[in-house]
């Protein structure tokens, strides 16, 4: 067993893992964060989609000890301070863009990292980021239309502060 310390959701956290231990593992297991999914377990399906250092990566496919000293967002980091919820979060509640939800945490931080990086998606542009995610309930119409209106009123709140 080695210790691994990274920072989860702001907060610094340090575990005795083995070398094999996934960091999808280390999240749920460990640390009790069971808002990341696993879903397939082969990297398929997107629904441990969690940001490290910022990046979108599926928790499922980095082992936990390459995270050392890494800043680790998880859907539970996606909520306001207040604990309601964020604006990706709300958006994908108020237009349907989920039925059972399992795919829910990863979409949303899917759509988090498109959205860093590109502020005002094409609907063409949002369906090919999420090639990577996969839902079985939706159709992923609704989940288009959330990230959509997330990045207008993400797009609102910027122009507002300006
Ligand atoms: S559980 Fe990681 S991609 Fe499916
Ligand atoms: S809402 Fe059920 S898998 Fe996407």
């Amino acid at each position: 067993m080695t210790v691994v310390s990274l920072v989860v959701n702001g907060k610094q956290v340090s575990r005795e893992v083995e070398g094999r231990t996934l960091l999808v593992e280390l999240l749920r297991d460990r640390l009790g964060l069971t808002g990341t999914h696993v879903g397939c377990d082969t990297s398929q399906c997107g629904a441990c989609t969690v940001h490290l250092d910022g990046e979108a990566v599926k928790a499922c496919s980095v082992f936990a000890l390459d995270c050392e000293g890494a800043e680790v967002r998880t859907i539970e980091g996606m909520a306001n301070p207040d604990g309601s919820l964020g604006v990706i979060q709300q958006a994908f509640q108020d237009h349907h863009g989920l039925q059972c939800g399992y795919c829910t945490p990863g979409m949303v931080m899917s759509a988090a990292a498109l959205l860093k990086d590109n502020p005002n998606p094409s609907e063409k542009e949002i369906r090919e980021y999420l090639e990577g995610n996969l839902c079985r309930c939706t159709g992923y119409h609704n989940i288009v239309r959330a990230i959509q209106a997330a990045a207008a009123e993400l797009g609102s709140t910027r122009v507002a502060a300006e």
